[in-house]
C-alpha cells in the first residue's frame, strides 16, 4: 500500500470511527458533491476534500467563522490535503462564504461565587490542532499537535512556546502522559505507535504496536509503572511495559465500542469508557480481562472520564449532554445531571480537582467551562474567551489551575481559579 492510500485508509477509518457517522459509499459521495454550492473552488473541494472523509464534514457541519475556516484549512493541508499553496486562500474564501457559522445551541451561563481568569496562547504553527494538554510538575504546559506532528511546550511565566517535531511523518500525536523521570509518553494516533519523548535530550523512542492497533488514544500509567492505553478504532485496550518495550493488546467485548478515556483507581485497576456504546469497563491489570458495566440509558455515549482520590468516577456523556457519576463498588451509575447547556451540549474534556468536577461543553459556541460541586450539586459556567473550538481534553496542576486545549481555535488555555472554596485550589 502506498503512503497516500494508507493515509486515505486511516483517514477514512478515523472519521467513521470518530462518530461523525458518515457512511463512506461512493454514491453518497456523489450526492454530497452535487450539493456543493457553485463557485471557483467547488471542483477542488470536491476532489481534494473527499479522499479521507466524506464531504458531509463540510456540508452538514455547523459552519465556521472565517478564522476557524482558516485554521481548518491549515489543519487539512498539514495532514496532506492536496490543495496547491496558491489555491489555499481561494478554497478558504469559498468555504467561509458558503459555510458560515450557523447558530447552534446557545451556551447557558450559570453564575456563581467562584471567579476564574483565562490566559490563552495562540500557537505558532497554524492548524496544529492541540489535542491533549499536560500540566507538568514544574508548572509548564505541554500539548500534542495532532495535525502538525509535534509536541509543544509553553512556559506560562514568559509565554515562550517551543515546538518539537516528531521523527515519523504523520504520527498524529494525541494523548500525553508523563512518567516519574519526566519523560513524555504519547499515543501516535495516525501511526499506530506509542512514543517516548525525553525533554532533556529531545530523544524520541517509538514503540510500534501490532498493525491492528490503529488509533492508539488515551495513555495512562498505573502505580507499578505500566503504561495503559485505549485504542479507539481497533476496539482494543493495550498495556506497554516501558522497561522491556513489550506491549499486549486485548479486544473489547462489544464490537465497535470505541474505547476512549481511561483512569486508574487507587488499587491499580484501569477503567475506561466506551464511546461507541453505553458502557464503562474495567480491565484486570494481570489477566487483562475486560469487565463491562452497562449505563442505564441506551443513548449514553461516555467520552471522557475522571476519578476522585477516593475512587468515585465521573464521565462526560457526550451523546446525551449529561454528567454522570459511577460507583466502582457496585458497578452502577449512581446519578447523572443534565449538563447546563442541554441535550446538545456535548460534554467532553473533564478533570477533577479535589472533589470538584471541571469539564467543557463542546457542542455550544463558544464552548463553556463548567464547574460542578458534587456536595451542593450546583453548576457554574463560563464562556471560553477564544471559543474553545472543541476542548478535547483538560488537565490540572497541583495548585488547581486548569489547562485546556482549544483544538479548533489553535489555542491552549490556562485557567486560574481565583477564589471560591479552598478545596478547589488546594493541592492534594
Ligand atoms: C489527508 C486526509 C484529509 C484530507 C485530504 C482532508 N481532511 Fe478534513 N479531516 C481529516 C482528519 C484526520 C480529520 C479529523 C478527524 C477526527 O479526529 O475526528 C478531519 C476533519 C475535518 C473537519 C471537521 C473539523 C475537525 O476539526 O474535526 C472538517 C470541517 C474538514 N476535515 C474539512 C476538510 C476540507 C475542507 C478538506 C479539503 C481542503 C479536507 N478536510 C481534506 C483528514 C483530511
Amino acid at each position: 500500500m502506498s503512503i497516500k492510500s494508507l493515509w486515505i485508509w486511516i483517514g477514512t477509518w478515523m472519521i467513521a470511527g470518530s462518530m461523525l457517522l458518515i457512511p463512506f459509499a461512493r454514491g453518497q459521495e456523489q450526492t454530497q458533491a452535487a450539493q456543493l454550492p457553485d463557485g471557483d473552488a467547488k471542483e477542488i473541494v470536491q476532489t481534494s476534500c473527499s479522499t479521507c472523509h466524506s464531504l458531509a464534514n463540510i456540508t452538514t457541519s455547523q459552519g465556521h467563522t472565517p478564522e476557524e475556516w482558516k485554521t481548518t484549512m491549515a489543519m487539512m493541508v498539514n495532514v496532506g490535503a492536496d490543495v496547491p499553496p496558491k489555491k489555499v486562500q481561494m478554497v478558504t474564501n469559498y468555504l467561509t462564504k458558503n459555510f458560515p457559522e450557523k447558530p447552534g445551541p446557545a451556551p447557558v451561563a450559570i453564575p456563581g461565587n467562584v471567579e476564574v481568569s483565562f490566559q490563552e496562547w495562540k500557537l505558532p504553527t497554524p492548524g496544529t490542532r492541540p489535542h491533549d494538554p499536560l500540566a507538568a510538575p514544574d508548572g509548564t504546559i505541554w500539548y500534542s499537535g495532532h495535525m502538525a506532528n509535534l509536541l509543544g511546550h509553553i512556559d506560562p511565566k514568559t509565554g515562550a512556546i517551543k515546538e518539537y517535531h516528531l521523527n515519523k511523518p504523520m504520527s498524529g500525536p494525541h494523548g500525553l502522559v508523563m512518567d516519574k523521570q519526566g519523560n513524555i509518553w504519547f499515543t501516535a494516533n495516525f501511526s499506530a505507535y506509542i512514543g517516548k519523548f525525553e525533554p532533556a535530550t529531545g530523544k524520541i523512542t517509538e514503540y510500534p504496536l501490532d498493525h491492528k492497533a490503529r488509533d492508539p488514544h488515551t495513555p495512562i500509567f498505573d502505580q507499578k509503572g505500566m503504561l495503559w492505553f485505549t485504542v479507539q478504532g481497533a476496539n482494543m485496550v493495550g498495556r506497554l511495559n516501558p522497561e522491556t518495550g513489550e506491549s499486549k493488546l486485548v479486544v473489547s467485548p462489544t464490537p465497535k465500542s470505541n474505547p476512549y478515556g481511561m483512569v486508574v483507581t487507587t488499587k491499580g485497576i484501569p477503567y475506561f469508557v466506551e464511546f461507541g456504546a453505553n458502557k464503562i469497563a474495567s480491565i484486570d491489570p494481570e489477566t487483562m480481562e475486560i469487565h463491562e458495566y452497562v449505563l442505564p440509558n441506551e443513548a449514553a455515549r461516555p467520552r471522557r472520564i475522571a476519578i476522585t482520590p477516593d475512587d468515585v468516577i465521573y464521565y462526560s456523556d457526550y451523546g446525551r449532554g449529561f454528567l454522570g457519576q459511577f460507583d466502582i463498588k457496585t458497578g452502577k451509575m449512581v446519578k447523572e445531571w443534565p449538563s447546563p447547556s442541554g441535550p446538545q451540549s456535548r460534554p467532553y474534556g473533564i478533570t477533577i480537582v479535589n472533589g470538584i468536577v471541571w469539564y467543557s461543553e463542546a457542542g455550544v459556541k463558544p464552548n463553556t467551562l463548567v464547574r460542578f460541586d458534587p456536595k451542593t450539586e450546583k453548576f457554574q459556567t463560563w464562556m471560553i474567551p477564544a471559543g474553545g473550538g472543541v476542548v478535547r481534553n483538560m488537565m490540572h496542576f497541583a495548585d488547581g489551575k486548569l489547562v485546556l486545549t482549544e483544538s479548533g481555535e489553535n489555542v491552549v488555555a490556562l485557567v486560574t481559579v481565583k477564589n471560591g472554596d479552598k478545596a478547589a485550589i488546594t493541592a492534594k
